[in-house]
């Protein structure tokens, strides 16, 4: 039987039993559980099997209920909360004694944000306690971006996924941190640069090569496909660095009228939004195929392009 169900009070009755239930939002699927059950944390962190050092995102009814979680905001992040909440962006913030050290691996800061979901909003407000999820995915590989790419993954190990469609905008949340009250970008995600910059002015990226990144989502790889993966400006000269295999090939916006290929076209009318959407899902199908290699082609660097860039350069080995 499957485990994809629309009911949202059985969410709620399992989450409230300390239980798990992966959940929709806009950006990708997550992995739910109440953040003051060390029972429901603890399976969360195993499930998944992400180390512990690794801490995670709690989601929040609304912007008021920010108070409840962390000692103090900056102005520049009421500035962002206001203006993107409910929305695809991340804050990172001192946390409050409230917040277990589970959930934030012992730092003193804990990272917080009120998805853009219907239907999660709805349950969000119905339990008395914010929802920890990471996404539903194991460590490590390709996040979900539909109700069934959950089920593949965990239908043995969770009881409930609570379908709310496919996610809109396919990657995950951008995640800003605060240094001596100035915004600083920990990950590039879903909402694009450029917008926040119109809130807060110019604004840093955390260097990404980092040797211990303030988020893991930074390591160099991740979010990976099985099948070997290559990022390149031209997929025409790459293909013939590749003969006689089976390949897969991921572009923007233009086919590369090659009948010999596995083609994805992320959007024929070009649009980043629309792209973002189906970046994940056309990974998860082509990592289906048995295909020898799949070559995916650079975006352009601005807007989403270069959060999708910057998942993209995870997925492969270079
Ligand atoms: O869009 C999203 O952000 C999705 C949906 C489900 O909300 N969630 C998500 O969670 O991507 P996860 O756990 O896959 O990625 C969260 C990232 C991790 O890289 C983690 O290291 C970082 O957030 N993070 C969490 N707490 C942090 C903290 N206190 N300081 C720095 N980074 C933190
Ligand atoms: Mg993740």
């Amino acid at each position: 039987m499957s485990i994809i169900s629309k009911d949202i009070q059985k969410a709620v009755q399992l989450l409230t039993n300390e239980q798990l239930v992966a959940i929709p939002t806009e950006t990708v699927y997550g992995l739910a559980g109440n953040i003051f059950s060390e029972k429901a944390i603890n399976s969360i962190f195993s499930t998944k099997k992400r180390p512990f050092f690794n801490p995670l995102i709690v989601h929040i009814p609304s912007v008021e209920f920010l108070e409840n979680v962390v000692t103090h905001i900056p102005k520049k992040a009421k500035l962002l909360a206001d203006a993107f909440w409910p929305g695809s962006m991340t804050l990172v913030l001192k946390k409050n004694r409230k917040i277990p050290d589970l959930i934030t691996a012992g730092k003193d800061t804990v990272a917080v944000r009120v998805p853009n979901h219907p239907v999660t909003l709805s349950l969000l407000r119905q339990l008395a306690f914010p929802l920890a999820a990471p996404s539903a995915n194991p460590f490590g590989s390709i996040s979900p971006t539909k109700p069934s790419h959950v089920e593949n993954y965990f239908k043995n190990d969770i009881q409930m996924v609570l379908d709310g469609g496919s996610c809109k905008n396919g990657i995950e949340s951008t995640i800003i941190g605060f240094e001596n009250e100035e915004p600083i970008i920990y990950r590039l995600g879903a909402l694009p640069l450029e917008d926040i910059e119109a809130v807060v002015g110019k604004i840093a990226i955390k260097n990404k090569k980092e040797q211990n990144p303030e988020a893991p989502g930074m390591l160099a790889r991740h979010y990976a496909p099985k099948t070997k993966t290559f990022l390149v400006n031209d997929v025409l000269s790459e293909l013939k660095k590749h003969p006689n295999k089976k390949i897969g090939v991921l572009v923007f916006k233009d086919s590369i009228n090659n009948d010999s290929v596995t083609e994805i076209i992320l959007s024929e009318k070009g649009v980043m939004q629309e792209a973002a959407s189906n970046l994940y899902n056309s990974l998860h199908l082509l990592d289906t195929y048995h295909l020898d290699v799949i070559i995916a082609e650079r975006f352009p660097e601005n807007g989403l392009g270069t959060s999708i860039n910057d998942r993209l350069q995870r997925a492969t080995f270079a």
